[in-house]
């Protein structure tokens, strides 16, 4: 079996789900059930007795001990983060507790446990840490995208908190040997995406008639893939990735913020029109600029695709219509993860950004 961290978040249920499909290798999920984790997003495989959920921290070291004894997995997938780089400027301390501290906790027991296996067991075990693009800064229009050999250079508490956690992954390899293979991710969009990140908050904006705030000029440019993409791109790293080696996994496409949010608009104009003949692009509010804004993020994933055979699957406008159609199909989920807490963070901060920019 496997056990992954943060298996009830955006881009761990995505993972879980179509493993389960695809295969009956079991997994143990240990995921903390934060404000971004949601047992619901695992409905599918409720009850499934392939699919073991144990709430807990990836920083509790005897709990993890306990269950890497129990259950003797062949790999460890750690998705379990802080997430969102908006969080992370309004109160950082999470970010360094869980993707820094609890990914060396994690480390610490992933070693101990490993150093007990022998032979076959030893040599097939693997670490795979699910990382971002954006540890190596920002990019300017006429920079070539990011290569794994790029310098990190992050700007946000978010990026310097994985690229901590990658520099950790990296030391626990060179030093005491562990088999580990870290992945640096672009963008994903997909189903189940907590409405605080750019697709998802404005498609639940623009349904409630409320504000799509985009924050500066718009102009950043992101490179997009959907999240069964991504998790193609882990299966095929786990499977096939040299050990010790980092993965750049990217979307082949690159658009604005006011690109993105316009296919959004085009989309909802079509399947769900306003009323009294307005559009949703109507609804485009400038706002105040996030601080430390990265400009541009793309990725060469030259390497993925030439070592290991990977290569997106979905195009961007595509996966949009059917994420769009997620969203639409699943407004109780959106009802269900946008509770109490969600209103008091959207208050606090986009009431903090109300002045046009
Ligand atoms: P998410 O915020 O949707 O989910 C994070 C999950 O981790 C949640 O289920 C949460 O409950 C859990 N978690 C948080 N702290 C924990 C802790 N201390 N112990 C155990 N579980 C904990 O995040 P996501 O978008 O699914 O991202 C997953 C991973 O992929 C993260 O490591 C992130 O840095 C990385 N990544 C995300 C993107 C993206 O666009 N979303 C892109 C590249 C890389
Ligand atoms: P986000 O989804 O938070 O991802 P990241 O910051 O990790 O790239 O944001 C994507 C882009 O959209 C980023 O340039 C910030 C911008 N953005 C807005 O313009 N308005 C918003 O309300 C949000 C959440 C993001």
């Amino acid at each position: 079996m496997i056990l992954v961290t943060g298996g009830c978040g955006f881009i761990g249920s995505a993972f879980v789900l179509r493993w389960l499909q695809d295969q009956d290798e079991p997994i143990v999920n240990l995921d903390l059930l934060t404000y971004a984790g949601h047992p619901g997003n695992l409905a599918p495989v409720a009850g499934d007795p392939r699919h073991v959920f144990v709430r807990g921290d990836i920083g509790d070291l005897p709990l993890v001990r306990e269950l890497l004894a129990r259950h003797r997995p062949r790999a460890i997938l750690n998705f379990a983060a802080e997430s969102h780089v908006d969080r992370s400027i309004a109160a950082p301390q999470a970010f360094i507790e869980t993707n820094v501290v609890g990914t060396v906790k994690l480390l610490q027991a992933a070693h101990a446990f490993w150093q007990g296996l022998a032979g076959d067991e030893a040599q097939r075990f693997r670490f795979l840490h699910v990382s971002t693009d954006e540890v190596y800064g920002t990019l300017s229009a006429d920079d070539p995208p990011f290569r794994e050999t790029d310098a990190y250079e992050p700007n946000s508490p978010y990026s310097a908190s994985k690229a901590a956690s990658d520099h950790f992954v990296r030391a626990w390899h060179h030093t005491y040997g562990l088999p580990v293979v870290t992945t640096n991710c672009s963008n994903n969009y997909g189903p189940r995406q907590f409405p605080e990140k750019l697709i998802p908050l404005m498609i639940h904006n623009a349904l409630k008639g409320l504000p799509l705030p985009v924050y500066g000029d718009g102009q950043q440019v992101r490179d997009w893939l959907h999240v069964d993409d991504h998790c193609a791109g882990l299966r095929a790293v786990l499977d096939r990735g040299r050990v010790g080696e980092t993965y750049n996994i990217g979307g082949r496409s690159e658009r604005t913020n006011m690109q993105v949010v316009h296919a959004i608009c085009s989309a909802l104009d079509e399947l769900v029109p306003r009323s009294g003949g307005s559009q949703y692009a109507d609804l485009i509010t400038h706002v105040k600029d996030r601080p430390g804004h990265d400009r541009r993020y793309a990725i060469d994933d030259g390497k993925i695709a030439g070592e290991l055979g990977w290569a997106p699957a979905l195009a961007f406008e595509e996966g949009m219509r059917q994420t769009i159609r997620w969203y639409l199909d699943n407004q109780s989920w959106v009802e269900s993860v946008t509770s109490g807490a969600y209103r008091h963070w959207v208050e606090q901060n986009y009431g903090g950004r109300a002045r046009a920019a």
